[in-house]
């Protein structure tokens, strides 16, 4: 097959930086021979392990064949972009292409219109360069760069040394014309009625639409660049459809945008849907309103929502030198069973690119030494206290509530029907039936709340959460690890000691808030939401998915002030939303295009 990408480890050999703008210029000459204005390339920086995973797509402002680098600009606007950003001179990242469909070339007679709104000038740069540089007897492409304000306008001068006639325009006039880019296109179009123009656009989705409706509206046509999150960039994933006009010129309802795209025709896409899809502004910050994190889950008041999840903070004390535990809501203890266990044989903890693996076994002093050695440690503290309960069999469970019964200083108890670390483990964990069962027992002989942990390890968490609830649940508890595996290659054996092992970290999120949000639509109980809590995004949204409350487990061994960390951007986030209180915005996953019943 012919080779048509190149992949580079590519260097980077200049950047400049303009108002919050980037542009890096990569030594990556396969791309460079190959690329044409409009196509883009997939950019990988360095980074750190969990941080994110896959390429950013870039397109493509500049590609010299003569020197063999490859420009690209870019606004810091995430992980990946923040990543790019900190490139300096000399650093390498991994880039292919060229990829996509560019721009088409104008007819001889046609002059290009060139649109470009806020930061979308790069793949029009490229293509007024190209116009120029072929030289030819077409007129020179007039250039419209629109922003909000003057002080936003982006490489003015850089795109008037193409020499293209270029036109400013300012939402608030403080510059150029006073007006959006598309309205300056109109008044172009209609001083200049006599010049065959051939339009080409790139910004914002409501920029787009609104040109693509304008030149409809006059009998023209105009080609649009379009983006959308990207997986592979080549066409193997169909990760990156976006949505066709069904009465358009194509016939699909989807294209995917990396191979038929990012250029289309104005009429192609489904404008309407598309729009559906652009993000709302991001909510002015009100850092001075106060937000009310404090929250009530399952009865137990506590100070913010954020808890420490069982197993991962020992029992309270061994990070308590390290954090200050009153910052957090709740903590919950390491599982506790009747008799001190000693758990699995080692080794039993992996470390994976997205989490680890840990097999412990559920080791545990007992309960009555964790009555008389952990339970005062806790004395003098306000954070509230959760016992993570575990039993080998029913009866077990019910000795160690009886044992807890009366102890002031415990708020509430966890009990642990999920551990896929243990014999029989699995059996209590998985049958509906028998989970209801033990719980209705608990609740007989417990007067504290009780939250009922579960396994992800079930094909249908709904049904297993609803036999909880009707036991007698205060709350649901979710998720415990994954089973998962790792294999030694030298050895041929298990890294884990007993085979398979329980999975967490942040590899587990999207599991995690997907069994968080089925369940909370299941049960009417409150549910205590976690698995792969790293950021307080991620906290927030299993607040949305419907979790009263959050649990931090894995990511404290990388970071043990990560639940306050978590907490502090809670707020930040609520106050970002014009929220007052963390229970406004528990539940408030808004109903979607694609929806059942939408
Ligand atoms: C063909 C193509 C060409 C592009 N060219 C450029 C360019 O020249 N300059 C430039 O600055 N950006 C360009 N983008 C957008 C750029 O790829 C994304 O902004 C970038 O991937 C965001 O990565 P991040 O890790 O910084 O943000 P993330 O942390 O991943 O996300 C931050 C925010 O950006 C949104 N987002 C992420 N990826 C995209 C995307 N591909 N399209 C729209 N929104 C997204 C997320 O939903 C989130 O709201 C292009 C995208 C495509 C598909
Ligand atoms: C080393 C380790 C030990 C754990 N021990 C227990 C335990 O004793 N009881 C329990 O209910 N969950 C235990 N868990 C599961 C966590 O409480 C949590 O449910 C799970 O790790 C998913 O969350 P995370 O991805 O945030 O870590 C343990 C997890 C790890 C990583
Ligand atoms: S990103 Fe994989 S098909 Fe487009």
């Amino acid at each position: 097959m012919k080779q048509t990408l190149a992949l580079h480890s590519a260097t980077v050999v200049e950047r400049a930086d303009q108002g919050g703008f980037c542009v890096i210029a990569l030594h990556a000459p396969g791309v460079a021979v190959l690329a044409q204005p409009g196509q883009f390339i997939e950019v990988l920086p360095p980074h750190e392990s969990g941080e994110f995973f896959l390429p950013r797509p870039m397109s493509i402002m500049l590609a010299e064949p003569a020197t063999g680098n490859v420009h690209f600009a870019f606004k810091e606007v995430g992980r990946g972009t923040r990543r790019l950003a900190a490139l300096r001179i000399g650093d390498r990242v991994r880039t292919f292409g060229p990829l996509g469909r560019g721009w088409s070339i104008p007819e001889a007679n046609q002059t290009l219109l060139l649109v470009g709104g806020g930061v979308g000038f790069p793949p029009l740069y490229f293509q007024a360069w190209k116009q120029i540089s072929d030289g030819g007897s077409r007129s020179s492409p007039v250039f419209i760069i629109g922003a909000r304000s003057g002080s936003e306008l982006l490489y003015v001068d850089r795109i008037r040394a193409l020499n293209v006639e270029v036109e400013i325009a300012t939402d608030d006039g403080s510059r150029g014309f006073h007006g959006s880019a598309v309205e300056l296109m109109e008044e172009i179009l209609e001083r200049r009625n006599e010049v065959e123009w051939r339009v080409q656009a790139c910004g914002p989705t409501p920029m787009l639409a609104a040109l693509a409706r304008a030149v409809s509206e006059r009998g023209l046509s105009a080609e649009v660049s379009l983006e959308t999150p990207m997986a592979c960039g080549v066409g193997a994933c169909m990760g990156c459809a976006v949505p066709l006009d069904p009465e358009g010129t194509l016939k699909d309802k989807l294209a995917i945008l990396c191979e038929q795209g990012p250029v289309y025709d104005a009429a192609e896409p489904d404008w309407p849907a598309l729009m559906q899809q652009v993000r709302p502004a991001s909510a002015d910050q009100g850092q001075e309103r106060s937000v009310e994190l404090s929250t009530e889950f399952a009865g137990i008041e506590m100070a913010n929502p954020v808890v420490l999840a069982s197993g991962t903070f020992g029992y309270g004390a061994e990070y308590g030198r390290v954090i200050d535990l009153d910052r957090v809501g709740a903590v919950i203890t390491k599982s506790v069973s009747e008799k001190p266990r000693i758990g699995n044989p080692a080794p039993r903890i992996r470390e994976l690119p997205t989490g680890m693996l840990n097999a412990i076994g559920l080791q545990n002093v007992g309960v009555d030494r964790f009555i008389q050695e952990k339970l005062p440690l806790f004395d003098g503290l306000s954070t509230r206290l959760i016992v993570n309960v575990v039993g080998h069999d029913e009866d077990e469970y019910l000795r160690v509530l009886d044992r807890l019964a009366g102890h002031s200083r415990i708020d509430g108890i966890e009990l642990n029907l999920s551990c896929p670390n243990v014999e029989g483990g699995m059996r209590i964990a998985t049958d509906p039936a028998t989970i209801e069962r033990v719980v209705h027992a608990a609740r007989e002989c417990c007067d504290f709340p009780l939250i009922v942990k579960l396994t992800p390890n079930v094909t249908d968490i709904a049904s297993v959460a609803r036999a909880a609830e009707a036991g007698g649940a205060d709350a649901i508890s979710l998720i415990n690890t994954l089973v998962g595996m790792a294999i030694d290659l030298d050895t041929r054996r298990p890294w884990i000691s007993r085979g398979t092992a329980g999975y967490s970290g942040p590899g587990v999120k999207p599991v995690a808030l997907a069994m968080t949000w089925l369940v909370t639509q299941a049960v009417s109980i409150p549910v205590l939401g976690g698995g792969g809590i790293g950021t307080a995004e991620d906290a927030c949204e299993f607040l949305v998915a419907g979790a009263s409350a959050v649990s931090i487990g894995t990511t404290s061994f990388v970071d043990p002030g990560a639940a306050i960390r978590i907490a502090d951007g809670i707020a930040k986030w609520l106050r970002g939303q014009g929220c007052r209180s963390v229970t406004e915005v528990v539940g408030t996953l808004r109903s979607w295009p694609g929806a059942a019943g939408a």
